[in-house]
């Protein structure tokens, strides 16, 4: 179990084949855990999939993981059982629906309670529920990083991606952006975008640079103030050109080199950003996590995406695949037809009241 918990139940774990990038997936029945006072018992409702994962379980990602290991990430659950420490101190009880942070793809999990975040509100369905991880990348690069301010404009590419549709919503509808538009790959994706809170929408599908850059001159005819890029290659020039003076370029990953992430980092001519006053900025979220943002602000963050989400501000919109579909959703994600985050749903989820509507979704 690399990924941290333990669980009862059905976890997806990896195993080596024949070379680091041919792993096999592997379902396991793991025993139940002995519960510590300060732990949560959980039975895991849905499991979010984001791009990183793919890259994980190709073992081509930055951090390698020793094999086997169980890939994982976020979850949202129905709280089962609490430690002693946890019912007096965080008052969490059975029945809570809350959100997990950093948990195996398994059913059943008994995590520490410092991971576990809520409750949500108890009408939340969880593949509503927000993606903690995806907020927080969009809140820390357009607040903190670009200093967006109200009034200005956006664009963001990959817009229908986990992390590019939380940038659309964030911009739009918390953060004040008079006009943002939203840069994707099919029709499908543009309504999804549209629906979040996009004024408009560019599909780059078949576009070179050049046709790109037109399509951005008459999307932004006095530039664009910041511009959210969590894909990179060969759009980023053209984008970067489109800057409004004293505009930024955020950096927040290099997508379209699919497995091969290094060879889509765009490298940018420096006099652009001198010839506006532009700036070309940085933004990563596990690096605030371990530094600026290590307990306090974090958890301010993580309060406030929780707050947005209950007072219906924000809204999570999920592609569903069900729990033994996890290599379909790899492949979903690969081939980018993915619309949303795409979320693992587990047999407590079908059996519970919200079940029958991911079929609706
Ligand atoms: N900086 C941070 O803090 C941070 C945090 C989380 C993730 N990230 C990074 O952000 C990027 C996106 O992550 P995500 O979880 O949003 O991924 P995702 O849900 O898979 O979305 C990525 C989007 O990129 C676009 N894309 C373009 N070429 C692609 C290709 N060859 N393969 C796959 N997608 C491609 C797709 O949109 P179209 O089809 O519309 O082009 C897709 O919707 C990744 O590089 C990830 O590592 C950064």
């Amino acid at each position: 179990m690399g990924a941290g918990g333990v669980c009862s139940g059905v976890a997806l774990a990896l195993t080596p084949l024949f070379a680091r990038r041919a792993l096999t997936l592997e379902t396991l029945e793991l025993e139940p855990a002995a519960l510590q006072p300060s732990e949560v018992r959980v039975e895991v409702l849905t499991c979010g999939i984001g791009f990183a994962q793919t890259l994980m379980v190709e073992g081509s990602y930055q951090i390698k993981m020793p094999v086997p290991f169980s890939p994982g990430g976020e979850a949202v659950a129905v709280v089962a059982e609490v430690g002693t420490a946890v019912a007096s101190g965080r008052g969490l009880k059975p029945g809570d629906v809350v959100i997990v942070n950093g948990v195996p793809f398994q059913e059943e999990a008994v995590v520490d309670a410092g991971r576990v975040f809520g409750p949500l509100p108890p009408e939340t369905d969880p593949l509503n529920a927000p993606p903690l991880s995806s907020y927080n990348t969009a809140l820390l690069a357009l607040r903190d990083r670009a200093e967006l301010q109200p009034g200005e404009s956006v664009l963001v590419l990959g817009a229908a991606g986990a992390v590019g549709i939380t940038a659309v919503e964030l911009s739009k509808r918390v953060l004040g952006a008079s006009r943002v538009v939203a840069a994707c790959s099919s029709e499908e994706k543009i309504a999804l975008c549209k629906a979040m809170g996009a004024d408009d929408a560019i599909n780059y599908s078949d576009m070179s640079p050049t046709e790109f850059r037109e399509a951005l001159r008459t999307a932004f005819p006095n530039g664009v103030d910041v511009v959210y890029d969590p894909v990179g290659g060969e759009l980023a020039e053209p984008c970067v050109r489109a800057l409004a003076n004293y505009g930024r370029y955020v950096v927040i990953g290099f997508a379209s080199g699919g497995a091969d992430a290094a060879g889509a980092i765009p490298q940018l001519p420096a006099n652009l950003f001198l010839l506006k006053n532009a700036k070309l900025v940085g933004s990563g979220l596990t690096e605030w996590v371990n530094t600026r943002g290590k307990g306090q602000p974090l958890t301010d963050m993580i309060n406030e995406v929780i707050q947005l989400s209950a007072e219906g501000r924000i809204r999570s919109r999920a592609t569903p695949f069900a729990f033994d579909d996890l290599p379909e959703a790899f492949r979903a994600l690969r081939e980018r037809r993915v619309v949303g985050m795409a979320v693992l749903t587990t047999q407590h989820y079908a059996n519970s009241a919200w079940g029958g509507e991911a079929s609706k979704l």
